[in-house]
């Protein structure tokens, strides 16, 4: 890798941190998103199983402005444990970060300038989680980024949960990217960054209907600031990866995919309802499906995956009596009220496109119940008291179909009851 301090990334983030965000704003609200929400780590990376109070430690390696890593101490100070690392080479992404956290009043994050590269020799310890949200795609060995994020995990994260949020930019939802970048460098590559992002309004302006970055609905970053049009139009360097692209790139570092986000959006059947075409795909592994959807939609612009050491078990939480079901961010009693009836459908834009989800005929009387604390069991014995002709295996089967919905669209995750982590 060229001398970190020589680095065009570097030297760009300096100059455009990303994303653009004002430290006055974390009064009103707060960023959330995937991958790194406390609920999505506990959920993916610990079965449902982690309690921070006992201790947890996350690193956000190339954190910018600090969206994750302030979305994840906010929640981590209010779940009452845990503290994260925020490294980036960058200083004035840094103070950016610094800023927002300092506005928080977050006194659980702790403030790193280098370079993800040097993890080995930066002594920060090891990690039970690390978030790299839109980082490895732009390292000039991305193989490299993974073995070294990977050896900053905590020896043991293999066995008692813990690893990676991955995000990294997909090749066709961003169709007219590349070719847009490879213009402005050959119209004015050569000079300063703030004269580039002149040219490239210029020639967005005046791009023709055919071009195929004008003709894509997915990209509008560019429109929102400077530190997006830089990011998206006239980065230093950048790739992008398909499913089975990153599939590869995850074992550099002896990791492996646990899942993608969300998962609806992998899978074809959410985007193809003709049995006789999906048949092929029934035997098929879980990359070869979310390969096919990638091509199949079209549209996907990045890729975020929630990964862990190749040899670990499965670490994702399932639906079972045990199981709390959570909504974060959403308001499941007002969703309850929209689905009541016999036959719900929830319709949802997906990748671009309005997909209908048929739901099972309990889901309303099941979303009231969802409350961030009752198990599943509670809730399917809760509806039979009511109903004494409700069979609770048949109650059971359609949380399982409501759960695959929503679970498959990011809106319901699993967690289990402090208290009770260390039962099945
Ligand atoms: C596209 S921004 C993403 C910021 C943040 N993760 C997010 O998703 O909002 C990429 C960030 O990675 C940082 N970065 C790039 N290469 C890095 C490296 N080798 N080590 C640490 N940070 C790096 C950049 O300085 C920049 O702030």
């Amino acid at each position: 890798m060229a001398d970190q301090h020589d680095d065009p990334v570097r030297r760009q983030y300096e100059q455009f941190p990303y994303p653009h965000r004002d430290p006055g704003d974390e009064a009103t609200r707060l960023v959330t998103g995937s991958p790194s929400h406390l609920a999505e780590i506990r959920h993916y990376l610990y079965a449902g199983r982690l309690d921070v109070r006992q201790g947890f430690k996350a690193l956000v390696a190339g954190g910018g402005t600090g969206d994750a890593a302030i979305m994840l101490a906010q929640q981590l100070a209010e779940a009452g444990g845990g503290e994260v690392v925020y490294l980036d080479m960058s200083t004035a992404a840094r103070e950016i970060a610094e800023a927002r956290a300092a506005a928080r009043g977050l006194t659980n994050v702790a403030f790193v300038t280098g370079s993800l590269l040097a993890l080995d020799d930066l002594g920060l310890g090891g990690f039970d989680y690390i978030d790299c949200c839109g980082v490895l795609h732009h390292l000039e060995d991305p193989p490299a980024g993974a073995r070294a994020l990977a050896r900053a995990l905590r020896p043991d994260v293999a066995t008692v949960g813990g690893g990676l949020g991955v995000m990294v930019y997909a090749p066709y939802g961003r169709t007219g990217v590349y070719p847009m970048q490879q213009m402005l460098a050959q119209l004015a590559g050569d000079r300063p960054l703030a004269e580039q992002v002149a040219v490239a309004r210029r020639l967005w302006d005046r791009l023709p209907g055919s071009n195929w970055l004008r003709r894509n609905p997915f990209v509008g970053d560019h429109k929102r600031s400077d530190a997006e049009l830089v990011d998206l139009l006239l980065h230093a360097r950048d790739r992008s990866y398909t499913v089975p692209e990153f599939a590869r790139l995850l074992p550099a570092g002896d990791l492996r995919p646990a899942a993608f986000l969300e998962p609806a959006r992998y899978d074809p059947a959410s985007y193809l309802n003709d049995p006789k075409l999906l048949r092929p795909l029934a035997e098929a592994g879980p990359i070869e499906r979310a390969a096919f959807a990638e091509r199949l939609t079209g549209t996907m612009k990045k890729h975020i995956a929630y990964a862990v050491p190749a040899g670990a078990g499965d670490p994702v939480a399932r639906p079972n009596d045990a199981a709390v079901p959570v909504m974060p961010g959403s308001d499941p009693a007002a969703l309850a009220d929209r689905l009541a009836g016999a036959s719900p459908t929830l319709t949802v834009t997906l990748d671009g496109e309005k997909r209908s989800f048929p739901l099972p005929r309990l889901t309303a009387p099941f979303l009231r119940r969802v409350d961030g604390t009752r198990t599943i069991g509670e809730i399917v014995q809760a509806l039979c008291a009511q109903d004494a002709g409700l069979d609770p295996d048949a109650a059971r089967r359609q949380f399982d179909q409501l759960y695959a919905v929503l679970n498959g669209l990011n809106l319901m995750l699993l967690a289990r009851r402090p208290g009770t982590l260390a039962q099945s």
